[in-house]
């Protein structure tokens, strides 16, 4: 492993005005740092000699604090560092990462105060990250955010793909507009419920992705979020500003630091080709290194579910439909009538068991296997979950023992209802109760408002606790999938056994009325850029009403396009979500789940274009196969794909699973077409998608 990094530094004892450069390594990028005559710091950025991000101003205002940190700054010193390592991730979608970065770090003092703060500056080849530092000192020893105040200033009226800004949903639509057109579009964006009462309708979420006229992506994230709030970003419509705006607290305060203490990292990635933005592992080296001394026990997971069946409505977490008001603890479930729906009974998740047992699965997740689901739809919050209470029907050392002698795992699952102090009583508890029964893995849920103190899933508070979960899960060695958490900012790479998050929309919203054909082309730019999602796929009957003659929805892709999203959504953690019933009927298609690695030493990010298209190569870790996934936007697509990544002089077989030529996300979905053939790094293919549609590919090394 190489690892070097120099420091040297330039003390400045007078007060400057001049810019501060700093040029990427490959020279593409030049950052700017400034401050004006009144002392307020300002940066902007060029992307090969044009400005992709003008003046934009940098500072916090404080609350019950005369004097914030906005203006009256001088320079005391800057450094100047480099690093360049190679680092090895415990998964990931490459066995080793290069941090290559230039460093600028400027302190800067307010002399009335006499306090200071660093900015710290790193950049890399593929984009830029800066975040603010608060060292420890007399005159700054604990303060409250009134708003984080860092500018974004766009250059022009560029293309968004964006979700409305919100301080407890992620799970939008995208919208495809103008900068511009953002206001206007507002109200049809926000699809449903939340808190958008509070926010500006210029409000949008990270990460943000955009497009210029003249063919320049930009992508604005944060990485490495921990105590601190989610920043939203509001854009200002006259000079097509985006300001910083953190989630607040229960108060309206927007955060509590007590020095020393950090910012996240705001982040800006560029380039003239979408595929760099995919690849870029920039938000995962602005996160600190791996803190679990053992990684031994943390593995990627390839698993099924006891769980379709109750998002589509043919089945239920709740055993019994007679309780008006449950009181865990008190309510005697063996005594109540069954409502002959609840999915989580013994004999069906055996029967779940032996069909991922036959099929090579690692693992099932059962939902709705405890006490206490009879409410959580209701929210009245009258009583929680313990997470050590099965239901009468459920018997958890049976279906350990069974699991077990079919060499599956049993995933757990947490749904604490947002009430966040109840979830951390129990941890302990609930914790040691998945090691006594062989759980290696929970999915945690934050459905609802979070309670007790009415805080939003992404400020500060709720922030903290996400991150003491998956902590303290480590201590028990258990890997954690966290539904409706705050957004991930590359924290996995710190805490690895964070191997999954929902926080956008999922498959699951294909059960709630359908999600637009594209979206699955806009997650790897935008959701996808701080951390892998627990999406889901593997969705064979697209007509839900097969399923529960009460549900319409349809899910809006071709059995082509779900298997392609076992490649182009990177995740150590995968899903095959459909039934089994539903697979039977297709062996042949559900042959490439079953095949599909979920660990890898490459990826080679083909071509892209957000909204329209993403082709991804991945070889398998330690293996010389490589598997190719093409996801398809709105109209029907063709490529021609060289396969010049494979080995050369080797010889391969490829297996195609493409769209049959009259596949249609709507109206024909289940048409595909299997074929193999034999390729070489010299083999170009010629493929169709259809609309909503894609092709999955197995090449294996002969
Ligand atoms: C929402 C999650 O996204 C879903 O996967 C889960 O089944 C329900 N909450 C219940 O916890
Ligand atoms: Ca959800």
């Amino acid at each position: 492993m190489k690892y070097i990094i120099l420091v040297f530094a330039l003390l400045m004892i007078s007060v400057t005005t001049y810019a501060q450069k700093l040029s990427s390594s490959n020279s593409e990028l030049e950052l700017s740092f400034k401050l004006k005559s009144d002392g307020t710091p300002t940066y902007s950025l060029n992307y090969k000699g044009k400005e992709v991000i003008s003046e934009s101003k940098l500072g916090l205002e404080l609350v019950n604090d005369d004097k914030s940190l906005l203006d009256g700054f001088q320079i005391k010193e800057i450094t100047s560092s480099w690093a360049d390592e190679t680092w090895k991730p415990v998964w990931g979608e490459q066995s080793e990462i290069r941090n290559h970065y230039k460093e600028m770090a400027v302190t800067l003092e307010q002399p009335e105060e006499n306090r200071h703060i660093i900015l710290r500056f790193r950049l890399f080849d593929d984009g830029l990250g800066f975040r603010y530092e608060f060292p420890q000192q007399k005159n700054l020893v604990y303060f409250v955010i009134k708003e984080e105040h860092t500018e974004f200033a766009m250059t022009g009226d560029h293309t968004a793909f964006w979700i409305p800004g919100d301080y407890d949903s992620q799970e939008y639509d995208y919208t495809t507009s103008k900068l511009s057109e953002i206001n206007e579009l507002f109200d049809k964006a926000l699809s449903h419920n939340a808190s958008q009462e509070q926010f500006s309708k210029t409000g949008v979420q990270t990460s943000l992705m955009m497009k210029t006229n003249g063919g320049i992506y930009i992508n604005l994230h944060e990485a490495a979020l921990k105590e601190y709030s989610l920043m939203n970003l509001n854009l200002d419509e006259d000079s097509l500003t985006f300001k910083s705006w953190l989630t607040p607290d229960a108060i309206g305060n927007k955060g509590y630091l007590q020095a020393p203490a950090v910012s996240p990292w705001r982040t800006i990635m560029v380039s003239d080709d979408a595929t760099d933005i995919l690849a870029s592992n920039m938000n995962l080296n602005l996160n600190e290194p791996n803190k679990l001394e053992d990684t031994s026990w943390i593995k990627p997971i390839k698993y099924m579910g006891v769980w379709w069946e109750m998002i589509t409505g043919k089945s239920s977490w709740n055993y019994t439909d007679e309780l008006p008001s449950v009181k865990l603890g008190e309510t005697d479930f063996s005594k109540a009538k069954p409502n002959q729906k609840h999915a989580a009974n013994t004999e069906h998740v055996k029967d779940y068991i032996d069909f991922a047992s036959k099929h090579g699965f690692d693992a099932l997740l059962v939902e709705g296997w405890n006490e206490g689901w009879e409410d959580w739809f209701g929210h009245s919050k009258d009583y929680v979950f313990d997470f050590v209470t099965p239901y009468p029907d459920f018997d958890v050392e049976e279906i350990q023992k069974y699991a077990a002698s079919k060499n599956i795992e049993m995933m757990m699952h947490h749904e604490t209802s947002g009430a966040i102090r109840n979830y951390e009583r129990h941890l302990d508890t609930a914790y040691q109760f998945m090691n006594k029964y062989g759980y290696t893995s929970v999915k945690s849920g934050y459905v609802g408002d979070i309670i007790p103190r009415g805080e939003h899933h992404y400020g500060q508070w709720a922030i903290n606790h996400y991150l003491y979960a998956v902590k303290k899960a480590a201590d028990y060695k258990i890997m954690v999938n966290a539904h409706e958490a705050v957004r991930p900012t590359g924290l996995r790479r710190t805490y690895p056994n964070m191997i999954g998050n929902e926080s956008a929309r999922g498959t699951e919203f294909q059960a709630f009325g359908g999600s637009k054909p594209n979206h699955v082309t806009i997650l790897p730019f935008t959701r996808l850029i701080g951390g892998p999602m627990d999406y889901t796929p593997g969705i064979f009957e697209m007509d839900i009403s097969k399923l529960n003659p009460d549900n319409n929805s349809h899910v809006n892709a071709t059995i082509a396009n779900q298997l392609a999203l076992y490649v182009t959504m990177y995740s150590p953690l995968q899903m095959a979500a459909d039934l089994p019933e539903n697979y039977e009927h297709f062996m042949d298609a559900f042959q490439f789940i079953k095949d599909v690695a979920i660990d890898w030493d490459e990826s080679h990010y083909l071509e892209a274009e957000p909204g329209e298209y993403i082709t991804v190569a991945r070889k398998a870790k330690g293996k010389p196969d490589w598997f190719v996934g093409n996801v398809n936007g709105n109209s029907p697509r063709s490529t021609k794909l060289k396969l010049d990544f494979l080995e050369k002089g080797k010889n391969y077989e490829a297996t195609i699973y493409a769209d049959a030529k009259d596949a249609h996300y709507k109206t024909n979905p289940q048409a595909y077409k299997i074929s193999t053939k034999k390729v070489t790094s010299k083999s170009t293919l010629k493929l169709k998608s259809a609309a909503g549609g894609g092709f999955a590919i197995n090449i294996i090394q002969k």
